[in-house]
C-alpha cells in the first residue's frame, strides 16, 4: 500500500514497545488508529504521546486478549464501525517466558501459544475477509529472529515464532491462489532490541499463572536474553520505521538486523552437515 494517508492501522500490543512506535509512525503518516492491549493504562499513554506529536489523531482503543478468537474480532468490528474500515492490521502483541522446555509448566505453553500463536492466528482469521472484500490491505505479523534461529530457555517462544513464519507465508501463497493481489503480507523478523518483553509476566493472567520451578541455568540465560534486549542497538522506533516502508514497498520478510540472514546460513549449513544442533545464542 503506497499511500497510508487516511487509511486504518489496527495494532496488537499497542500499549508498549514496538506496538507504541508503530503507532506513532502510523499517525504520523496521517493514519487513523485502532488499538487492541491487555494493558489499557499503557494504550492510555500510547495515545497520549501520538496526541503530543500528531495533534487530531482520530484513535480508537480495546481492551484486547488476542487469545481469544471473539475477542479478536470484535477489535476488526469495532474498526468497522468506528471507521469503516481496516487497511492495515500488525498482529504484534507478544511475551515470552524461560526455562529448561521440559519444565515449562502447561500453564507457560497455554500462554504463550495463545498471545504468540494464536493472536496471530486469530487476527489473520478476523482481518482477511474483510481486507479481501474492500480489494486493498497489507497484514503484518510480528515473529522474530527466533522464528529462524533457536536458543537456549526459550522453548516455547521459538515454537511460537517459527509458527508465525508459516503461518505468513502460507497465508501470502493462499492470498495469490484466490487473487487477492493488492492485500499484501510482512512477517518481521527481529533479534533483541529494547522493549518490555523481557518482563512479559508483568501481564500473565492470573489463570495461566507462573508456577516455573527456579533453576540456576534458568536464572543465567534470563539474565543474558534480559542484558541483550536492553543492549539492543537498533530501536523499537527505527524498527516500526523499517516495518512501516516495507508496508509501502509491499516487501515480504523484514530483517532489521542484518547478521540474522548470515546466521540462518550457517544454521542451513549445520543442518547440512547433520551433525550438532545449531545454537544461536553462540553460533561460531
Ligand atoms: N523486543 C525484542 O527483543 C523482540 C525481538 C523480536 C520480536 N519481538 C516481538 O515484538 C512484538 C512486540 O513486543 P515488544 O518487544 O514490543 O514487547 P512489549 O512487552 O514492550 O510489548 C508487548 C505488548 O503486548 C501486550 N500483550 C501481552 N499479552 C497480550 C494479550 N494477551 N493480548 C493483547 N496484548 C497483549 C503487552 O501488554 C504489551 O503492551 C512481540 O511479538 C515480540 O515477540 C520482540
Amino acid at each position: 500500500m503506497q499511500n497510508l494517508s487516511g487509511k486504518v492501522a489496527a495494532i496488537t500490543g499497542g500499549g508498549s514497545g514496538l506496538g507504541r512506535e508503530l503507532a506513532l509512525r502510523c499517525a504520523a503518516r496521517g493514519m487513523k488508529l485502532v488499538l487492541g492491549d491487555v494493558d489499557e493504562a499503557g494504550m492510555q499513554e500510547t495515545q497520549r504521546q501520538v496526541e503530543a506529536q500528531n495533534p487530531g489523531t482520530e484513535t480508537v482503543t480495546m481492551r484486547l486478549d488476542v487469545s481469544k478468537l471473539e475477542q479478536v474480532q470484535a477489535f476488526a468490528d469495532l474498526a468497522k464501525q468506528r471507521f469503516g474500515a481496516a487497511h492495515v492490521i500488525f498482529n504484534n502483541a507478544g511475551v515470552s517466558v524461560g526455562g529448561p522446555v521440559w519444565m515449562n509448566t502447561q500453564a507457560d505453553w497455554e500462554w504463550v501459544m495463545g498471545v504468540n500463536l494464536y493472536g496471530v492466528a486469530w487476527g489473520v482469521k478476523a482481518f482477511t475477509p474483510m481486507l479481501i472484500e474492500q480489494g486493498e490491505g497489507h497484514i503484518v505479523n510480528v515473529a522474530s529472529a527466533a522464528g529462524w534461529l533457536n536458543g537456549p530457555s526459550m522453548g516455547i517462544y521459538n515454537v511460537t515464532k517459527h509458527s508465525v513464519v508459516a503461518l505468513s507465508e502460507t497465508l501470502a501463497l493462499d492470498l495469490r491462489d484466490v487473487g487477492a493481489d493488492n492485500v499484501g503480507v510482512t512477517v518481521l523478523c527481529p533479534a533483541f532490541f529494547p522493549t518490555g518483553i523481557h518482563d512479559s509476566a508483568r501481564n500473565r493472567p492470573a489463570d495461566k499463572a507462573d508456577t516455573l520451578e527456579r533453576v540456576d541455568v534458568a536464572a543465567e540465560r534470563a539474565a543474558a536474553i534480559k542484558a541483550a534486549v536492553e543492549k539492543g542497538k537498533i530501536k523499537a522506533a527505527d524498527i516500526a520505521e523499517m516495518t512501516l516502508k516495507a508496508v509501502e514497498d509491499n516487501q515480504f520478510y523484514v530483517f532489521p538486523h542484518r547478521k540474522i540472514k548470515d546466521l540462518i546460513k550457517l544454521r542451513a549449513a549445520a543442518a547440512e552437515a547433520e551433525k550438532t544442533v545449531f545454537d544461536s545464542m553462540n553460533p561460531f
